[in-house]
Formats: C-alpha cells, structure tokens, sequence
C-alpha cells in the first residue's frame, strides 16, 4: 500500500523533505518617505506601517540590513502635488534625497525606486493627462526623466509601475543615455486593476480624482492580456519582471515562471497585508503562520523576490 504517511512521523524528515523554502534575501521591505524630520507617523490602513522622514528612514534601513534584509522599495510623498507632478523629477524632491542620504549611511542596501507619478499628480493619475485620459507617450518620456532622476541620486534599480507602453523602453533607452546600463529595470509587468491597492492609495494619498486605472492596468479575468504584458516587458529589456497583487494572482505566477527565464517578483500588496493584519488583530487568525503561509504559497507558485510590507516583522523567523 502506498503510504504517504511514513515521511511524516517525524519533524526532522518532514524537515528534510520540504519541498520550497522562504529566503531573507528573497524579501524587499517597501517604504514611504516624507518630508521633515523626526516624523514616524503611522498609516491607518496599514497598522505596523509609517511615514518616515529621511532621519528616521536611515535608522529603518539600518535596522532592516542587521536582520538581513537586501531591498528597499521606495514610495515618496511630495510636499505638494501639481497637475505634471514635479516633484517626481526635482533635483531635491523627496525620494531624490531619501535615495542619497541611504547610499551614503547603507551603500550596501539594494534601492529600489518606484517610477510612477501617481503620488506626484494632483489628480491621483499614473501619467500625463489631457482632456480625462492618460496619454501614452508623454508619460513615458517623462517616467524616463523620472528614472534617470532617481539614478543620479545613487538608486540600484528603478520599478516603473505606471502600465503604460513603451515604458520600459524609453527608461531602458535614458539609462543607458545617461551611462547608467548597468542598472536594472524590475517592471511591474503584470499589475492588475485591483481593489487590493487601496490601503496604498490612502497612503500616497494616490486615488484617482476622476475615473479609474483600468486604461492601463489589467482585467483580474485576464490570463492572456497578463501574459501579453509580461512578454512585452521581457521584449522591451525588463531584466525583473513581476506580477502584482501576488496571492490572489498565483497562478499568474506559476505561467510566468514557465514562460520566462526572467528573475520573477511578486508583490504583496498593501490590502493583503491590511487583511491579514486585521484578521489577527480581532483573534481570527494565527498572525505569524498566516504571513509565513502565505509568503511560502507566493515562493512555491515561482517568485523569486516577494516584496512584502511584512519583510521587517518576518525576517527573523526565517
Ligand atoms: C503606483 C503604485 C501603486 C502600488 C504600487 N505602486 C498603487 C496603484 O497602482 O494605485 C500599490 C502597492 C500596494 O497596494 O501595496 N502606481
Ligand atoms: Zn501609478
């Protein structure tokens, strides 16, 4: 008879013959950084979460890089927001000077930079509007700018996550124009239009005044349009690709990582960290195995990378 069971009487063969294993290295610990100083303020949506000012980001990092987490993901929150979002490109705009002040505290930290305009715009939009709609190729010009901005200011890797087309490869295209071709482009490649973003919007402070981000990002009933996403990226110099939200999108995960040779990350995003925050805090969850669970689901479906607003508190446990 077969009998499954007889690998499973003892934990240290079950530990043995564990199939997937979560990584600290495998993790990035995004954050939100304003402007002043000594602010530590926290996000409601997202108990356990902060804005930080640049001091107290260095003291974060710092912390971060002892437990040995190697990537940071940035988001800045400019001081005002205008309708061409200017500060995304400001010499002395926020994530610009949260970028060097790391390099110079924790140059061994990865930086990661968000390249959006999102929290830029007075109207919550991704890119460049006219007349109610984004357009296309202006805002890939000037996601390109914003990309080269943020690796003068020393960032190791810049994260477009705009959806428009083209993206990657005008950024691909000012990189290199600016002697930077040895830095790389993770591309949010397959991000759908989710509800799941909200606790980040309220964050950024990032909703849409008008309409909604479904023009660019992708329909949840999609596997193919993610599909077709994924390989324009990949076919336009993305050298990281990533699919986001990551738990409710697992099998996405699991196709691209048939299809590319491509390091793959996932993103876990803010209303999946708000939900199983709020489960634990009214007892209806064991906080810690639900995290591990599911960041081991997120691994096992073919992640490399999870970015994870849980790197901080679950890195010791791994
Ligand atoms: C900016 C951006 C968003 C997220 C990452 N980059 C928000 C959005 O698309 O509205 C969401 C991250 C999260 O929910 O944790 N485009
Ligand atoms: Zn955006």
């Amino acid at each position: 008879m077969e009998r499954l069971r007889r690998l499973k009487m003892k934990q240290e063969l079950r530990d043995m013959l564990q199939e997937t294993v979560l990584r600290r290295q495998s993790l990035i610990m995004p954050l939100f950084v304003v402007h002043g100083t000594s602010v530590h303020d926290p996000i409601a949506s997202m108990p356990g979460v902060f804005h930080v000012s640049v001091d107290r980001l260095i003291r974060e990092v710092k912390g971060l890089k002892e437990t040995g987490v190697k990537g940071i993901l940035l988001f800045g929150i400019p001081r005002s927001k205008d309708e061409h979002g200017s500060e995304a490109i400001a010499e002395d705009g926020i994530i610009q000077q949260a970028i060097r002040a790391v390099k110079e505290a924790v140059p061994e930290m990865v930086v990661i930079t968000d390249v959006c305009l999102c929290e830029y715009t007075s109207n919550g939009h991704c890119g460049v509007v006219e007349n109610g709609v984004i357009l296309n190729d202006p805002t890939r010009e000037r996601l390109a700018e914003m990309a080269a901005s943020h690796a003068n200011a020393g960032a190791d890797m810049v994260a477009p996550s705009d959806m428009m087309d083209g993206t990657v490869a005008s950024i691909r295209a000012a990189l290199d124009q600016a002697g930077y071709e040895n830095l790389p482009i993770m591309s949010y490649s397959a991000k759908f239009a989710s509800a799941l973003y909200g606790p980040f919007r309220e964050a950024a402070q990032s909703s849409p005044a008008f309409g909604d981000r479904k023009s660019h990002q992708l329909n949840g009933a999609n596997t193919r349009d993610a599909m077709r996403a994924l390989e324009r990226c990949a076919a336009e110099g993305a050298d990281i690709l990533m699919v986001k939200p990551a738990l409710p999108y697992l099998d996405i995960i699991a196709r691209a990582r048939q299809m590319f040779n491509l390091p793959l990350a996932a993103y876990q995003v803010s209303g999946e960290y708000a939900m199983i925050k709020a489960a634990a805090e009214k007892g209806y969850i064991d906080e810690e195995r639900v995290i591990l669970e599911s960041l081991l689901a997120i691994r096992r479906a073919g992640a490399d990378l999870i970015i994870t607003y849980f790197a901080k508190q679950i890195v010791n446990r791994l």
